[in-house]
């Protein structure tokens, strides 16, 4: 081991490599610059880098080792030394019988699964740590607030439930505005209590003294602690727990311990469905009519409560029900207390000082959208498991099964191991077969965590399935199953814009109709531009590079012949429509688009019209039309016939498909392959000058509209766009499809590298997908810094919350999966996209090891690399492309190799 023992006063830090402090030496702290940062620099003057950190600070607190008292304030310095050197910090009271090694593995394997959090955060950031903490199973999501809370400033309690979507009108500027959002429901999750018919407890920063919010991704059991200390003297320690369940996953469970410290008197717990709940997560939609909900009945039945509702618009029926269980507690006195919108119902007993009183509540929710019986009679005949223990155990089994598929594993480093494991943790609570195999459902852009973009679904689909299909199939079909469901949607959309086929929305949720906002609100100038994003026609082509991923590992035939097929042909009848051929020069063109990069929403001063060849829409569309063709030489007969005549695809379609796939216009100039047509004649952008103006300037469309200028006057991109296609195709099919367009490269490696170059240096990364998207292109550019430092802010987006907020309104599940695909298939450098895994490692010189599993095409594989060798182990007999030379692998045999 190599230590280093460290003590933190106010301006100092005193460190030494021993205990007995004979080579100690002191780092003085800025006082100007955040502690975080000051950490850092205490990290980069260190010539030796320790492997395990030991604080001598003795522990203050209750709830928490390593917090201490920095300024008069609490730290959790402990979290803040790990998430700088991404190793086990610990303290000295921890080290028993002398042993470090022993204290540091078990530090390590902690941090590495919980995500936690000391103290109290406030406003957005508290609104945040919600969103990260928040407990699921594909069906349903519970933010992780405190259970005695309600919506304020500081806490955003909300549920919600996959595809339950509703649309309210609220008239802006003299017109009526429609808008469909992810409905929060019912707040069953409130408990709280009063003391000797006191106020009731509510989270207030004077009366809590310590909390510590841990979520356990190994389980997932969120578990708060509190202590409590009222104005008159009374403490009282707290432990709230919440789990959801895996397999019944219309159930969650909740337990609520209090023990009175230093009294004795009644205490009155409070337990609620609050139907009175609005959709008010998102600040700037706040003005917008968000009351979704009807109350329709409230039945008690002994201590059960169901509460029955339906949303306004699209009629969905739900009833929640909620059993309490309290066998410590004696002869308590139940009341109910139920008012127009709200179940209440309250348990009095009298207790004792050093007593602890455990109370249970079981809550299950149906929907009319996966249950057709009459949901209310359904709730009623609901069992529970026994107690909250059970669920517990249950949950923890089912996890262990989840992490067995899907753990990625990286040693040498804490803070990435545990952020890998929370992004697996969301994707799972995002969606899991065990639900999504009944609903008609997909993975909205922030999961079922929060209100932004009002739980639409987008073309983030994309950057989540690579994940899911390596792991589980079997649920990629389900929610594949959800675009094929809205195919008919997507074709009247194409129909009212003049055009055959199907063009899928930008932003789907219930039907499938385009629920992208026509406005979309400045937080700098507080105005309410036009919002063009609907022109992203690409993510039709991004549902047609799923289906085609799916086939590719699963061989999923017969979802192929009966739903694949059908959505292919009519997104490229689309696309054969979009495309208008130029007699002149034989070239088809693609207008009225927009990229990925959104800033780009038109010419300069003319906005509507959209942009032209759109190189990403351009290459991709010829992709697909490759990958078609492929299928009609190989398909048989009457699977062709079947879809040809579901989609009137013609002979003419299939002559289309070819001439188009070859002549789509492209943009050069030189080896720089231009975003759009036109893209070379707008202006760059002075990048310095907004940047000491506003500092961050990722949102440069809501800058420059604020100086009434416009992004569409630059060379200035929120996101990767022209190279987006690298991200999706291997090299070869990126080039192969360049040069089947007529413009063949000669030097590959160079131009990745000039447009990975020169692209990067226009693009601010305002959305978090772009950082992945580029540390992958650098990695193929070999600059394996930039890479790397791409990589981590992305991993750490939603944890340092780097967009100033936006965690609030959820996690990004796009930049989730991505992240876990990156370390899988660029890092370990597992590639999957060909006939056989194809296997080029880029170790990251930070990382120890990298270790997972995953599902090829049938066969299972372990595998485990590290910075100069590599073991394979395969469930069967196979082969797999190892830098640049074929291997055979015998089946169970694992295989050791250097590189
Ligand atoms: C990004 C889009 C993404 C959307 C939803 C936007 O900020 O630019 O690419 O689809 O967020 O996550």
């Amino acid at each position: 081991m190599k230590p280093i023992y460290i003590k933190i006063t106010d301006s100092q830090i005193i460190y030494a490599n021993s205990e007995n402090a004979i080579d100690e030496k002191s780092f003085d702290l800025d006082s100007n610059i955040e502690l975080k940062q000051n950490l850092q620099e205490f990290k980069d003057s260190l010539s030796n880098l320790p492997n395990v950190i030991v604080i001598t600070n003795p522990s203050k607190f209750h709830l928490k080792k390593n917090a201490i008292l920095f300024h008069e304030e609490v730290i959790d310095l402990g979290a803040e030394l790990e998430n700088t050197f991404h190793i086990p910090v610990i303290n000295i009271e921890e080290i028993i019988d002398s042993n470090l090694l022993l204290a540091a593995e078990k530090e390590t394997d902690y941090a590495s699964w919980h995500l936690d959090y000391y103290g109290l955060a406030h406003e957005k950031r508290q609104y945040g740590q919600e969103s990260m903490q928040t407990i699921g199973n594909g069906y349903f999501g519970l933010r992780g607030t405190y259970l005695e809370t309600k919506a304020n400033d500081d806490n955003y309690p909300a549920t919600y439930i996959a595809g339950v979507f509703d649309q309210l009108s609220t008239p802006i500027n003299g017109r009526d505005i429609i808008n469909e959002d992810l409905v929060n429901l019912p707040n069953a999750q409130y408990i709280t209590f009063s003391i000797n018919n006191g106020q009731r407890f509510t989270i207030n920063e004077s009366d809590i003294k310590e909390s510590n919010r841990s979520l356990d991704l190994k389980s997932g059991l969120l578990t708060i602690k509190l202590l409590v200390q009222l104005d008159d003297g009374k403490e009282l320690r707290i432990v709230e727990k919440k789990v959801a369940d895996m397999q019944n996953y219309h159930d969650y469970y909740l337990q609520y311990a209090i023990e009175p410290v230093n009294f004795n008197g009644k205490i009155t717990i409070y337990t609620q469905i609050d139907g009175t709940v609005v959709n008010s997560n998102v600040e700037r939609y706040r003005n917008l009519s968000n009351k979704h909900l009807v109350i329709d009945q409230i039945n008690n039945i002994d201590e059960t409560a169901i509460l029955s509702a339906h949303t306004v618009q699209s009629d969905i029926k739900l009833a929640i029900k909620t059993d309490l269980n309290h066998p410590t507690i004696v002869n308590p006195k139940y009341s109910i207390h139920n008012k127009a919108e709200i179940a209440e119902q309250q348990l009095e007993f009298t207790a004792s000082a050093g007593e602890t009183y455990y109370f249970e509540k079981d809550v299950s929710t149906y929907t009319s959208l996966e249950t057709k019986e009459d949901i209310v009679a359904v709730a009623k005949k609901h069992q529970f498991l026994p107690s909250f223990a059970d669920a517990a155990k249950q949950a923890q089994e089912d996890w262990q099964k989840v992490w067995t598929q899907e753990d990625v594993i990286v040693t040498g480093d804490i803070t990435a191991q545990k952020l890998l494991r929370l992004n697996s943790y969301s994707m799972t609570t995002a969606a899991q077969n065990n639900a999504n195999k009944d609903l008609d459902a997909s993975v909205g852009s922030r999961g079922l965590t929060g209100e932004g973009y009002r739980g639409h679904i987008f073309w983030d689909e994309l950057f989540d399935m690579n994940f899911y299909v390596l792991h589980n199939p079997e649920l990629v079909k389900s929610l594949l199953m959800y675009r094929y469901n809205r195919l008919h949607a997507a074709m009247d959309y194409a129909g009212a814009d003049g055009y055959n086929g199907a063009m899928y929305p930008w932003q789907s949720g219930l039907y499938g109709d385009e629920q992208s906002q026509e406005v979309h609100l400045n937080p700098i100038t507080n105005k309410w531009d036009p919002d063009n994003s609907r022109k992203q026609r690409h993510v039709s082509l991004a549902i047609a590079y799923n289906v085609l991923n799916y086939f590719h590992l699963s061989h999923d035939e017969k979802f192929m012949q009966q739903f694949g097929l059908e959505m292919l042909l009519d997104i490229a009848k689309f696309w054969i429509d979009m495309s208008k051929l130029d007699k002149d020069t034989g070239k088809y063109t693609i207008g009225n688009v927009m990229g990925p990069d959104e800033f780009h929403e038109g010419y300069p001063g003319v906005k509507e019209s959209g942009l032209k060849n759109n190189a990403y829409t351009n290459i991709m569309v010829s992709w697909l039309f490759k990958k078609i063709g492929n299928f009609i030489n190989t398909e048989s007969s009457d699977v062709l016939d079947n879809n040809f005549r579901k989609t009137n695809f013609s002979d003419i379609d299939i002559q289309k498909l070819d001439d188009i796939r070859h002549n789509l216009k492209l943009d050069f100039q030189g080896n720089i392959l231009g975003q759009f047509e036109g893209y070379f004649d707008l202006k760059r952008l002075d990048f310095d000058k907004y940047r000491q103006q506003y500092g961050n300037i990722s949102r440069m469309d809501r800058i420059l509209k604020a100086h009434e200028d416009s992004p569409d006057n630059y060379q200035v991109a929120k996101q990767a766009d022209t190279l987006m296609a690298l991200f999706n195709l291997t090299d070869q099919d990126f080039f192969d499809i360049l040069a089947d367009l007529g413009y063949p490269i000669t030097n590959p490696e160079m131009f990745i590298d000039d447009n990975v170059k020169y692209y990067i240096e226009r693009t601010t990364h305002g959305s978090t997908l772009s950082r992945i998207v580029y540390s992958m292109l650098l990695l193929k550019a070999d600059d394996t810094k930039t890479a790397w430092k791409l990589f981590y802010e992305a991993l750490t987006s939603d944890y340092y919350d780097i967009q100033g907020g936006t965690t609030a309104e959820g996690i990004h599940l796009g930049v989730m999966g991505a992240t876990l695909n990156l370390v899988t298939s660029f890092f370990a450098g597992i590639d999957y996209r060909g006939e056989v895994l194809d296997i080029n490692p880029n170790m990251p010189k930070q990382w120890d090891e990298i270790e997972f599993k995953m599902n090829f095409k049938g066969t299972k594989f372990n595998f485990r690399i590290n910075s100069d060798g590599i073991s394979i182990k395969a469930n069967r007999d196979t082969e797999v492309i190892f830098i640049g030379k074929k291997l055979p692998l015998v089946a169970n045999q694992e295989i050791q190799l250097t590189y």
